[in-house]
């Protein structure tokens, strides 16, 4: 398993921040999957070994998160809350409008790899519902005229 040079000086300076290496592992997860797409077989491997943990520790940790996979998705993981905040103010109908945009079902991804679509529980912008998160962006007030606006501009960026 290769990273860039870019992730091993992260990860090197960034164990030296905790008492132990175990205590790297969500930090270290999260810029593995930024660099890979998803959390490989290869990399948990990897990871564990690096962080003197086994594959099922590793593993354990990632399915505790949403924001980390072990499936590929694509370049922009689009997160629809319709927990109660978002549902009382239309959550439930932006994903709804969403799958149809993109015309994928919960957790499908686009043909061309561009959207990956997932329905969540609260991302904690109840004050600014309904909200999506995509990647590590958040879009708030939402109506599914503005969402619209915020996928084509994530298109138009992903084609750039
Ligand atoms: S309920 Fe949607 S962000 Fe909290």
């Amino acid at each position: 398993m290769k990273f860039s040079e870019q992730f091993e000086t992260r990860f090197a300076e960034m164990v030296t921040h905790y008492p132990t290496k175990r205590s790297a592992l969500v930090p270290t997860l999260l810029y593995a999957q930024d660099e890979i797409g998803f959390l490989s077989d290869e990399v948990i491997e990897e990871l564990a070994q690096r962080l003197s943990l086994t594959d099922l520790e590793v593993r354990n940790v990632i399915s505790y998160y949403s924001m980390l996979t072990t499936k590929a998705r694509g370049k922009y993981n689009v997160q629809v809350c319709t927990n109660i905040a978002c549902m009382l103010v239309g959550g439930e109908e932006l994903l709804k409008h969403c799958k149809k945009k993109l015309g994928v079902k919960d957790k499908g991804t686009t043909a061309d790899q561009m959207f990956s679509l997932e329905e969540v529980e609260c991302i904690g912008a109840c004050s600014w519902a309904p909200a999506v998160q995509v990647n590590y962006d958040f879009h708030e007030n939402l109506t599914p005229a503005k969402l619209d606006q915020v996928l084509d501009s994530y298109r138009k960026k992903g084609t750039q």
